[in-house]
């Protein structure tokens, strides 16, 4: 009888619902991410943000997709929560020094002169997370890809894990499989994880990642693989790093070339021809080869996504100063 009396008691319903608010309402709880979370408080932050990547990559048109690789690399680490850009005096598992990363991940320079920008704008205001977040976006836009509304408030992480960066980060020679597991872990479906691939429309990879297809291969495309094998010989020692990019159609510009490349067997890694070599993914990539609009709208919607996984938010994590150090 009590108990009854306690569960329909009128002042508890009003205590339940005033709790429930203010769960809703707290910043820490939830996904609180919101996109005018700097109107008030630094409302030129993006402007100036979207003026200096605009900048970076007039110099050099690469650095369009090593920002957008960045946010990934981050995200996928802890969470979009800046980890990848601490360095090695910051802490000693730098995430930087990962296998998927040494030698290979870059803009980090980049980030770090866009944050003096915004620190002159509104010191300890905007953070490292949400300006890789802004950058990935405005990157997109700069190289024809599509814009979206970016969500913010996330805060610094103070720790980096190296470790976490080698298991949850994917390999070029990762089975289908493997890859299908590593994004559903970061809550992203199948389907999401073929239209966030399909940013390998930008950039370049090095021989070191792509030898032993074109040499070893047996979904690629011939002529393709020998162009290749002129600047990735079989057992160079100095060739390693060279450069191939990866949509040799279009490699500045955002666009589905890279899913009609699949088709004719002319993916650059191991890890992009998997997606069409006769697995789950075969119909999804020739839908986005065939559909170029429907590929934006839904990479789009899935580096929204991924710029929503396990963010710090409220009075979790910190405003860092330098990007790449901790205050
Ligand atoms: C199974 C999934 C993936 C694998 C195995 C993978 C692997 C790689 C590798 C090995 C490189 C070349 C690195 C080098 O040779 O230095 C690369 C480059 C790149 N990746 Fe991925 N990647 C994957 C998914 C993604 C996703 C989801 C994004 C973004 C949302 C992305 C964005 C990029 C970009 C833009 C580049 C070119 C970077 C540059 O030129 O600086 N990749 N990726
Ligand atoms: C411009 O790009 C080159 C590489 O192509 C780089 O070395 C240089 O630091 C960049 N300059 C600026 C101002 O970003
Ligand atoms: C880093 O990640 C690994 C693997 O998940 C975990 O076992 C370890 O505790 C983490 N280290 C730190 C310092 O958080
Ligand atoms: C290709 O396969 C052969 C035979 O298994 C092996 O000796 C070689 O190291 C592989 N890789 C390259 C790049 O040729
Ligand atoms: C060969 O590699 C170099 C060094 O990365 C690169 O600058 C050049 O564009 C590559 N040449 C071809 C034909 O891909």
């Amino acid at each position: 009888m009590n108990s009854l009396n306690f569960t329909i008691s009128p002042l508890w319903s009003i205590t339940f619902v005033v709790l429930s608010i203010l769960l809703l309402v707290h910043p820490s709880y939830g996904s609180s991410l919101t996109s005018s979370f700097y109107e008030k408080t630094c409302p030129n932050a993006l402007k100036t943000i979207q003026q200096a990547i605009q900048k970076a990559v007039s110099n050099e048109s690469r650095m369009a997709a090593s920002l957008i690789r960045l946010h990934f690399h981050d995200c996928f680490v802890q969470g979009c929560d800046a980890s990848i850009l601490l360095d090695a005096q910051a802490t000693s598992t730098s995430e930087r020094n990962a296998f998927q990363n040494i030698g290979s991940l870059r803009g980090y320079e980049v980030v770090d002169s866009v944050k003096v920008e915004v620190e002159k704008l509104c010191p300890g205001i905007v953070s490292c997370a949400d300006i890789l977040a802004v950058t990935a976006r405005d990157a997109s836009v700069i190289a024809g890809g599509p814009s979206w509304t970016v969500m913010l408030g996330r805060r610094d992480s103070t720790t980096a894990n190296r470790t976490l960066a080698e298991s949850d980060l994917p390999l070029s020679t990762s089975t289908l499989d493997e890859q299908i597991s590593i994004f559903s872990n970061k809550g992203l479906n199948t389907r999401e994880m073929v239209a966030l691939t399909g940013s390998h429309t930008l950039g370049q990879a090095q021989c070191s990642h792509y030898r032993e297809r074109i040499y070893n291969g047996t979904q690629i495309d011939a002529t393709f693989a020998q162009n290749l094998q002129k600047n990735c010989t079989r057992s160079g020692q100095n060739d390693s790093s060279n450069l191939a990019p990866f949509d040799l159609v279009t490699p500045n510009s955002f666009d589905n070339n890279y899913f009609k490349n699949l088709l004719v067997k002319k993916g650059l890694l191991p890890s992009d021809q998997i997606l069409f070599s006769g697995g789950a993914t075969d119909n999804i990539v020739v839908e986005y080869s065939k559909d170029a609009s429907k590929f934006n709208t839904d990479f789009a919607d899935a580096m929204v996504k991924m710029g929503n996984i396990s963010p710090l938010t409220g009075s979790e994590g910190v405003i860092r100063k330098i990007c790449s150090k901790n205050n």
